[in-house]
């Protein structure tokens, strides 16, 4: 809940808060610089006046009605081939793959792609999207970057071919170009229009055959060290981007998830440590899923044993300074990492969020020990490299605690195979295994609610759960065989990010809401849509919760989409339907501008799953090949997403008229 003290927020003009930066997301650090008395004129904020916040405001005046801020009127599960929006709503594609970047950047032609073509192009199947507004530091809401994750390919899409292993080198070489990290510049212009700024100065692709620098405990390890590089400092390559996150300072931390699927023939080490390590990562014993090694030894771990430690890392991006090598920042552990969000905590204490995706895995933090300074950028660059790693564990009464994965602390000693720090971060999943932390439901995406600073843990699904063999249910992953996902809500005790301990709650058990072992934060099932396999989430200006669904077509047999629901007031829990995306297409990104008046989507591999020259959506174009996109939704009258039509009276929107 907010604290009386961030009322100012809302109520001055402008606003600069003292501890300007404190408490604050990337998106809310430019929000906060934002003009508030425009927004509430224009309706955008109007249902803070009447929330729990507003109530302390007035301190005795009585609220007639309650306003969510949400004014769209919901659509239904679909299963058409096209992107369907609330009435009044607009969709653009911005970005396809293969569309170029540089001035020099080819044409996009699907017969005479070659890695050199797509190197200088928009890679394939974007996750996370960040939009980072031109200049630096403004809260522009037309002209800005947007940091895209390409988390991985679909060969037998791109390519006649039947699948991965069927690839040719050129093609596998493709492949390597078309994953990874893209910085893009875009602009919108005066019709409401986005559209790439071909040539812009920012734009800069990062593969997986880019060189990164690694820092923090595992720099320069033992178990760090290749045949290309000695010293143990340096990495090839960046792949299995999934989620991510914009740091206050302007960077983007990059969640390197299914790395184990590019690294072949395990089998190949013997060193008792390795092995171990590769069986709970687990690397393959042979061939790798992408058959990538054939053509490049350092992921055949018989060539290179260390080649499995190179990924698995968080990685930090700057959009802003395409000079500026990128980072592998080991202190935050490895595994299969999806999502880093940072926070500012008090004492401008930054804190960092990870979920581990696999079934039965775990919930990280990060506490750096040094403090975010505001105007010191180069400092707050390497804020993540020393600090503590915590994991997470959950008790059924409601509590939990923050295990701090330190070497030399109760079992992680030599003893254990744990001989450093290094160590600690190479093989984090054994040490959290180590400190009995909690097996949760493939926790995905994971943010801090700006407003009411909860963090909101989505775990996706894990049809294993309870079956045979495997851990059983609990208070915090409540069903077995769990299809459908659910969402967790953590407050941290104190509201400190930084603290040890935390209180937790069951925010809400997805599936079809006529289920009755779902659950939408007590809210009245028949008046919710339904929803499976929540993914990547985002909030609003006015802490609704926004999110987007990777597997509703084999769960509930519609489409993935994008989903907005308050979590404070009476209509906590209200989950409606904002967008339904196309066949066999997840729904990625999600993010607002600034202003919030356009949300960026990542439509990530439409026709997964059917067959070259059979495919189940040509989205975008309607011919060709289907194309990974991010698309844009703007409101016709350019309200924010989600709000209140442009001019509409604030007693009309309390119903009381
Ligand atoms: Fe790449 Fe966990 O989704
Ligand atoms: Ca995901
Ligand atoms: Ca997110
Ligand atoms: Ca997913």
């Amino acid at each position: 809940m907010g604290r009386p003290d961030d009322l100012a927020y809302y109520d001055s003009d402008p606003v600069v808060r003292s501890d300007e930066g404190v408490g604050e997301t990337f998106a809310s650090v430019l929000a906060n610089r934002l003009t508030r008395r425009g927004l509430i004129k224009s309706g955008l904020l109007a249902g803070l006046a009447a929330s729990p916040l507003g109530r302390i405001a007035a301190s005795g005046t009585r609220v007639p009605a309650f306003d969510d801020g949400l004014h769209f009127s919901p659509i239904q599960p679909s299963t058409e081939d096209r992107i369907i929006v609330p009435q009044g709503y607009r969709v653009q594609v911005v970005a396809r793959w293969g569309d170029p970047l540089h001035a020099n950047s080819p044409a996009f032609d699907p017969n005479q792609q070659s890695a050199e073509s797509q190197s200088k192009q928009f890679g394939y199947n974007n996750d996370f999207v960040g939009f980072l507004p031109l200049p630096f530091g403004s809260t522009n809401s037309k002209h800005g970057l947007l940091a895209v994750n390409h988390e991985y390919t679909n060969p037998e899409l791109m390519f006649p071919i039947e699948g991965p292993k069927a690839m040719n080198e050129a093609q596998t070489r493709v492949c390597m170009e078309a994953e990874g990290f893209a910085v893009v510049e875009v602009l919108m212009d005066e019709r409401g229009e986005w559209k790439i700024v071909q040539g812009g100065r920012f734009n800069k692709r990062y593969s997986a055959t880019s060189e990164f620098e690694i820092t923090g405990p595992a720099r320069g390890h033992t178990r760090m060290r290749t045949k290309r590089d000695p010293e143990g400092r340096s990495a090839i390559g960046t792949f299995a981007n999934c989620a991510a996150g914009k740091t206050p300072w302007g960077t983007v931390l990059s969640a390197e998830e299914n790395f184990q699927d590019y690294y072949g023939h395990a089998s190949g080490v013997e060193d008792p440590k390795e092995k171990r390590g590769n069986t709970r990562y687990g690397i393959p014993e042979g061939a790798s899923s992408y058959g990538w090694e054939r053509f490049r030894q350092d992921l055949d771990v018989r060539h290179e044993p260390n080649g499995p430690h190179m990924h698995g890392w968080v990685v930090e991006f700057d959009p802003y300074d395409p000079t500026w090598k990128p980072r592998k920042r080991t202190a935050l552990g490895r595994f299969r990492h999806e999502a880093a969000t940072t926070y500012v905590s008090k004492n401008r204490r930054v804190v960092m969020y990870s979920g581990d995706d696999s079934r039965f895995e775990y919930v990280y933090k990060f506490v750096c020990d040094k403090p975010y300074q505001p105007d010191n950028r180069e400092a707050n660059r390497g804020l993540v490299d020393s600090g503590v790693l915590y994991v997470a564990k959950f008790n059924e009464d409601g509590s939990g605690e923050w295990l701090p994965l330190v070497h030399g602390h109760g079992p992680l000693t030599e003893a254990n195979g744990f001989s450093d720090q290094g160590d600690v971060a190479i093989d984090a999943r054994i040490a959290a295994d180590l400190l009995g932390a909690t097996k949760m439901d493939r926790p995905e995406d994971i943010e801090v609610n700006p407003v009411n600073q909860r963090v909101y843990i989505a775990c996706t699904n894990n049809v294993q759960r309870g079956t045979e063999g495997r851990a059983t249910t609990d208070k915090m992953n409540p069903r077995v065989e769990n299809k459908h996902g659910h969402i967790i809500e953590v407050r941290e005790e104190g509201d400190d990010h930084t603290a040890t301990k935390f209180q937790w709650e069951m925010f809400m058990v997805c599936g079809d809401p006529s289920d009755p072992s779902t659950y939408f934060a007590g809210y009245d099932r028949s008046k919710v849509s339904p929803i499976s396999c929540p993914d990547n989430i985002c909030f609003d200006l006015q802490g609704n919760l926004w999110i987007a669904t990777d597997g509703q077509t084999n769960t509930l047999k519609h489409h993935d989409g994008f989903f907005a629901v308050p979590v404070e007031g009476p209509n906590r829990g209200r989950l409606q339907q904002f967008m339904s995306s196309v066949p066999d297409a997840e729904v990625c990104g999600p993010e607002f501008t600034p202003d919030c008046t356009t949300v960026f989507l990542a439509i990530q591999h439409p026709a997964e799953g059917s067959q070259h020259g059979k495919f189940t959506t040509l989205f975008p174009d309607g011919k060709g090949l289907p194309r990974p996109s991010v698309i844009a939704i703007r409101a016709e009258d350019g309200r924010v997403i989600g709000g209140p039509p442009k001019g509409a009276s604030r007693r009309s929107l309390l119903g009381l008229q």
